[in-house]
């Protein structure tokens, strides 16, 4: 079917069901069309807890999707393709955090919201890479803070907050690892007058490089406000998209054509409309994990809503 077809089934079949549909900004151009809010991690486990709706069909990764499924168990979250995954979630499991807490009985642990239930419900704070620096910051009493699960997000958080000491978490992401500093240096030798914007999971030097380190919303904001006419974006491709539209007198340039999360492109048109049909894929997170991982969630919204 044709893309503005399946687009207009889509919204009447959403409507008919009482659904809303939430995209992670680096979805496929046509998905992030058809969704009624576009957003960074953060605003979206924020929405998904707003949303008067019943259904939420969550376009993104799984950890996402359990997000909202752990902030309101009382509606349904679908996802369109469950084997959407991330790779950086799966590089520490529960036990891992409970070693590291055994290690350093004094820390608390600061967990990336790409993370499994399981491991949040380990953690007592999670943070997105729109707040980590304030989360870290909002730790008053506690001087060290086991972070997890990325360590390029850790060692820049822990850049801005240098007093505390870090213990770190190996973890990476691997479609951010593939952006590398000579990809800038080749990128700002073709366009001199350009502006560098990166996502904190790149690489420390590339981290380096660049004008402004933030999460993808953070990236549309500057991308607005800013008076440079052309950027060089450091991040995964699927934001260019959005950049590009909102911005259509601007010209935004990918660091690194290769930075393509192949998980983020699994949720099709197709996929959302059988899902929002068959009302499937359901994301459900079980007793006691889900009240757990509520916690480290609701206590990093709670301080996202502040000022
Ligand atoms: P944002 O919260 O900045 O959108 O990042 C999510 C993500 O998965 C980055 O790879
Ligand atoms: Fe995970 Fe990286 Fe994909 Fe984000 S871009 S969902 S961190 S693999």
């Amino acid at each position: 079917m044709p893309i503005p077809r399946l687009n207009k089934e889509i919204r009447e079949i959403a409507a008919r069901k009482g659904a809303v549909i939430l995209a992670h900004n680096y979805q496929l151009p046509e998905v992030q069309d058809v969704a009624d809010f576009v957003g960074d991690s953060l605003e979206l486990s924020i929405k998904a807890g707003e949303t008067k709706a019943e259904i939420i069909i969550f376009c993104g990764v799984n950890f996402m999707a359990e997000t909202a499924a752990i902030i309101s168990p009382q509606k349904k979250v679908l996802i369109p393709d469950y084997t959407a995954g991330c790779p950086m979630a799966n590089m520490i499991n529960a036990e891992n955090v409970r070693e590291l807490k055994r290690q350093h009985p004094g820390a608390k642990v600061v967990c990336y919201v790409n993370s499994t239930a399981a491991v949040k419900a380990e953690s007592d704070i999670c943070c997105t890479s729109a707040n980590a620096v304030k989360v870290v910051n909002s730790l008053k009493d506690t001087e060290e803070i086991i972070f997890i699960p990325d360590k390029n997000l850790g060692s820049y958080v822990q850049s801005k907050v240098p007093k505390k000491k870090f213990i770190i978490w190996e973890g990476f992401c691997p479609t951010h690892a593939r952006i590398l500093k000579d990809d800038i240096y080749r990128a700002k030798d073709k366009h001199s007058q350009a502006k560098v914007m990166v996502h904190p999971e790149c690489r420390p030097e590339v981290i380096a490089l660049a004008d402004l380190v933030a999460s993808t919303s953070g990236m549309s904001k500057f991308a607005r406000e800013t008076e440079a006419k052309e950027i060089i974006i450091g991040t995964e491709v699927g934001m260019l998209y959005r950049l590009q539209k909102e911005n259509p007198d601007k010209n935004f340039y990918p660091a690194s054509s290769q930075a393509i999360c192949p998980n983020m492109k699994l949720t099709t048109l197709d996929k959302i409309f059988w899902s929002l049909q068959d009302l499937v894929y359901p994301v459900v997170v079980e007793e006691p994990i889900r009240s757990r991982a509520k916690m480290a969630i609701e206590r990093m919204i709670a301080l996202s809503k502040q000022d």
